[in-house]
């Protein structure tokens, strides 16, 4: 038994793909889209875990948590419980003007502005996703009429200074940070997210596969604030990108 995800080897029933959200709460609902008789697993922290079988493949769901930290501990106990392939589905923040929302962006690399990543490779290693998998999740989003773009994300360890909001408690940023949402809008990077760079750098140190596919939320040349029908509409979208990448297996 795992320590912190709570799952063993003979809970998992020979998984072939683990999904990886963020949320906790969104663990539940993208099983049972994926299989309306997927099963509770383990909940300990923030990291719940179920499984849904498509066609006969045993698809693990586990939340990670927030950021690179509690991901790395989620990969670890994963990998070492004999998962290979990893697709994250998270939310993410566009920096480009001309993405749209809803729409998904599939993070081809990450510029790693966490410090997770560094405590398995230096950072002259770089944070790429796996073709393969990126190309079936460009091939899922295509097949299901949902708009995506493929390319460089921004993976911050933080939400606020990271990412460059002003909205902190000091209502100060950083130095480092000040003027980087436009200097990466500059260099074509497209969002911000806080989980992938550390998910592409584990699992290229490992030998393992990973992907990344995040629904749009918010546009932060436009607003801040997602409203709840586009969180809705992501959710279902990036379950039924999952479905339509494990029913091509
Ligand atoms: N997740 C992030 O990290 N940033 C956003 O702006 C939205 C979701």
């Amino acid at each position: 038994m795992k320590y912190h995800i709570k799952l063993s080897k003979e809970m998992l029933k020979g998984v072939v793909i683990a999904i990886l959200p963020g949320d906790p709460g969104r663990v539940e609902k993208t099983a049972k889209y994926l299989d309306p008789n997927a099963e509770f697993l383990a909940s300990n922290r923030e990291y719940t875990s179920w499984l849904s079988n498509i066609n006969g493949n045993s698809v693990l769901i586990c939340s990670t948590g927030i950021g690179g930290p509690s991901l790395s501990i989620a990969v670890e106990e994963l990998a070492a419980l004999g998962i290979k392939n990893f697709i994250r589905i998270g939310t993410t923040g566009a920096i480009q003007p001309h993405i749209k929302i809803p729409s998904m962006i599939i993070t081809t690399g990450a510029v790693r502005l966490d410090g997770a990543s560094k405590h398995y490779a230096p950072i002259e290693y770089p944070a790429v996703a796996d073709l393969e998998l990126s190309n079936a999740l460009v091939e899922a989003a295509k097949k299901n009429n949902i708009p995506y773009y493929t390319g460089i994300t921004a993976s911050s360890d933080t939400f606020y200074p990271g990412q460059e909001r002003y909205d902190t408690y000091s209502k100060y940023v950083i130095n480092d940070f000040q003027g980087s949402l436009k200097e990466w809008q500059k260099l074509n990077v497209l969002n911000f997210e806080m989980e992938s760079s550390t998910l592409f750098i584990m699992a290229n140190a490992f030998g393992l596969k990973a992907a990344c596919i995040s629904a749009v939320i918010v546009n932060r040349t436009t607003g801040e604030k997602p409203d709840d029908s586009i969180l809705a509409k992501s959710e279902e979208n990036l379950a039924k990108v999952v479905k339509s990448l494990i029913e091509n297996i």
